[in-house]
């Protein structure tokens, strides 16, 4: 009797546990938006550690190097999966990205740039030009997202 009721409270629990993170499963064929959101995850884990390393001052040369390798690696994958009608819950973008995409692919563009010159700083080896090109590329993070990303 007992073991028999626990499993609704089970199911109610989990619910409220999804609902309360705000998880909407994509259940798109191919999960355009899923894909697009892991893509970007893959980029932050790779430049994120690039950041700390800078800020701690303890950078290191060869690492600093294979990480900006790994971001140029990494920087093409989101970008496909922004096709026409992906606009649906779980998207974080914003309505804007729909209507101005010429200026989302500026944008794009910028970020390209930033990195490839992020990646020469990284090849020079150089710690001063290295901390600008990091922070330029930060730029174009943020001036992306402030317009097109929502939270
Ligand atoms: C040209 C625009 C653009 C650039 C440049 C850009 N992003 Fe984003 N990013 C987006 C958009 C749009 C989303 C929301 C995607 C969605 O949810 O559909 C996003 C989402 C993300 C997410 C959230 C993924 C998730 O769902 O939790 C992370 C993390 C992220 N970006 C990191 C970065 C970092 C770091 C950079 C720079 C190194 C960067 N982005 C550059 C447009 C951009």
């Amino acid at each position: 009797m007992a073991k028999k009721s626990i499993f609704p409270l089970v199911a109610l629990l989990t619910a409220i546990f999804i609902a309360g993170c705000g998880e909407v499963e994509d259940t798109r064929p191919g999960q355009p938006v899923k894909t697009r959101q892991t893509a970007f995850k893959e980029i932050i884990k790779t430049f994120e550690p690039m950041g700390v390393m800078l800020r701690q001052d303890r950078y290191d040369a060869d690492k600093f190097l294979s990480m900006a390798n790994d971001l140029i690696a990494r920087r093409d994958a989101p970008w496909t999966h922004f096709g026409p009608d992906t606009n649906y819950p779980p998207t974080k973008a914003t309505a804007l990205l729909w209507q101005e995409t010429e200026r989302f692919e500026r944008e794009r563009v910028a970020f390209f740039a930033a990195t490839d010159a992020l990646l020469a700083a990284a090849q020079k080896k150089e710690k001063s030009a290295v901390d600008t090109a990091y922070k330029a590329v930060y730029e174009t993070c943020q001036n992306c997202h402030k317009p097109f990303k929502a939270r």
